[in-house]
């Protein structure tokens, strides 16, 4: 039984960062509450399907292999085409009509490999822009990578965007987040708010702006003490059990170990911010009608985006 009263939401969720899928690779992977291969062909384009062959059910992510730009199941050594139909069966002359594996439609950009989840299977709604910050752009440093596993459903964890308050308490920083504008605006949703930091010099204004294509894609831009840009990608692995994977960047300062050691300092603190959020968010419960203080953010906003991305399997 889940925790939570909500089906694994739909969407593009980041499944791995693309330097961890080599050429050729065959892994094991968990997500949408199910047991998928992530493959690479030779050709160099990434791949999900679920993970049982569906001759007699070996799981193609422990032994699978890569033959050109198809995958060869472990077992009887049947092999099949990136859309998932079986190409070749190797002691037989035919191939089994019947046979396919369930794809999941892949985008590889922002040095992220996602794949689109739809309980009905329904080809994507959106796309995923390629944020020039994670791409060429000189005057940002080299991406750093973080991985947390948490004990609790994506929208629970998404939730705390819109949780000013809790930043006092949970995360101990001297000033709450001001949030200057909540806009939900189809898939996507837009977030504005400002910061002040408590520095040796002073308050800081700082401001904290992101910008969410779904569930599992986010861009948070932090500016005032060190202009960081976050990629935030939740991925469901079930209804109550979620990965997220952070990509950070830093502007560059003209000296590469001030960026290096003021960029780390920035990251390790967004990322200890995560990990203090993790035992509340392991614990508590779904509040459906929650007695909310008039200062609270906007919640009931947050929540009706969210449900758009539920459906029921049919
Ligand atoms: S179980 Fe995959 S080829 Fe037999
Ligand atoms: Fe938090």
């Amino acid at each position: 039984m889940s925790r939570f009263p909500w089906p694994v939401p739909y969407g593009w969720f980041a499944v791995a960062w693309s330097a961890h899928v080599s050429r050729g690779g065959v892994v094991p992977y968990r997500a949408f509450g199910r047991d998928l291969v992530l493959w690479r062909d030779e050709r160099g384009d990434a791949h999900v399907h679920d993970a049982y062959c569906p001759h007699l059910g070996a799981h193609l992510g422990h032994g699978g292999t890569v033959s050109d730009c198809e995958l060869v199941c472990p077992f009887h050594g049947w092999q099949f085409d990136d859309s998932g139909r079986n190409t070749c069966i190797p002691y037989s002359e035919r191939a089994n009509g019947k046979a396919r594996l369930r794809r999941y439609p892949v985008l590889e950009r922002n040095g992220l490999v996602m794949a689109w989840y739809h309980p009905n299977d329904e080809p994507p709604m959106w796309d995923i822009p390629a944020v020039p910050e994670f791409g060429e752009a000189a005057d940002w440093a080299t991406p750093v990578c973080r991985y947390f596993t948490i004990d609790t459903a994506w929208q629970e964890m998404a939730e705390n965007g819109v949780d000013a308050a809790h930043f006092r308490y949970v995360h101990g920083t001297a000033e709450v987040p001001i949030l200057e504008e909540y806009t939900p605006d189809g898939f996507r949703s837009h977030m504005r708010s400002k910061q002040f930091f408590v520095t040796p010099r002073g308050n800081v204004e700082g401001r904290i702006d992101s910008d969410a294509w779904g569930p599992g894609f986010s861009v948070v831009r932090f500016s005032g003490i060190v202009d960081t840009m976050l990629l935030g990608c939740a991925t469901p692995i079930d209804e109550d059990h979620c990965e997220m994977r952070f990509t950070f960047t830093v502007r560059r300062f003209a000296d590469d170990r001030a960026t290096t050691s003021v960029g780390e300092a920035a990251i390790n603190e967004i990322s200890r911010q995560l990990l203090e959020d993790k035992p509340i968010w392991e614990h508590k419960v779904f509040v459906d009608r929650p007695a909310l203080a008039d200062t609270d953010g906007p919640f009931l906003q947050f929540r009706q985006w969210a449900a758009q991305f539920y459906v029921d399997a049919t």
